[in-house]
């Protein structure tokens, strides 16, 4: 499985990478805004970081303005993956891409038959939000089952990304599904190698060591 870090913060993409874990990053409006930096500025530093698909979302609602600021995000490196929202007018700005083998990935999915269309519509990856539906009481890893139940059973090559994850449960059910890519927060990254036990175990050892002196 291949573990992606949902940041714009280049400092948490380095420390992450140092740790062998990051294949790839996704970043969306908001996290730009959280990193407080300019938009490419902060997309070209991560590609000479990370040497792996890098997401970089489009603002426009129409396809004719996704495609042109799409097209202007993917000449800033070969790695950059053109994130577009689940809509309409995306699914059209997706076909274009596809079509011109820019690489996208279909945002904002919360149910599998908006990952089916997108995978229609040729997009190289789906980003279903799971982290979203269990904030209303919906189980979102459900939907992610789905999505690989539908992507098998018709050989669609699409990846699925899961997003919006919250928790190590979320990496752990993706991973048993069978999901591709799990987007992940690097707070979460960071809780994905502690174990209580292995802490106490390590103290043990130490002592005992201590004892044969
Ligand atoms: C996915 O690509 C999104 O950037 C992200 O996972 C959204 O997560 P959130 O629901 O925690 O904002």
């Amino acid at each position: 499985m291949e573990f992606f870090i949902d940041t714009a913060i280049t400092d948490e993409i380095k420390q992450a990478s140092e740790l062998g874990l990051v294949d790839g990053v996704t970043t969306n409006p908001s996290l730009i805004a959280k990193s407080g930096r300019d938009f490419k500025e902060v997309i070209t530093e991560i590609t000479g970081i990370v040497d792996g698909p890098i997401s970089a979302e489009v603002i426009a609602l129409d396809a004719e303005g996704m495609v042109s600021e799409g097209r202007e995000l993917a000449k800033i490196h070969p790695n950059i993956v053109i994130k577009v929202p689940m809509t309409e007018e995306g699914l059209k700005a997706t076909r274009i891409f596809s079509g011109e083998g820019i690489k996208t990935n279909v945002t904002l999915i919360f149910s599998p038959l908006q990952a089916l269309l997108a995978a229609k519509a040729g997009a190289t990856y789906v980003s279903p939000f799971v982290g979203r539906l269990d904030d209303i009481s919906q189980e979102g890893m459900d939907g992610v089952d789905q999505i690989r139940t539908i992507f098998d059973n018709f050989g669609y090559t699409t990846k699925i990304i899961v997003a919006s994850i919250r928790t190590p449960m979320h990496v752990l059910n993706a991973a048993l599904i069978g999901a591709d890519i799990c987007t992940i927060p690097f707070s979460v990254i960071k809780q994905l190698a502690k174990h209580p036990l292995t802490d106490i175990g390590i103290e043990k050892f130490l002592a005992d060591w201590e004892k044969t002196k």
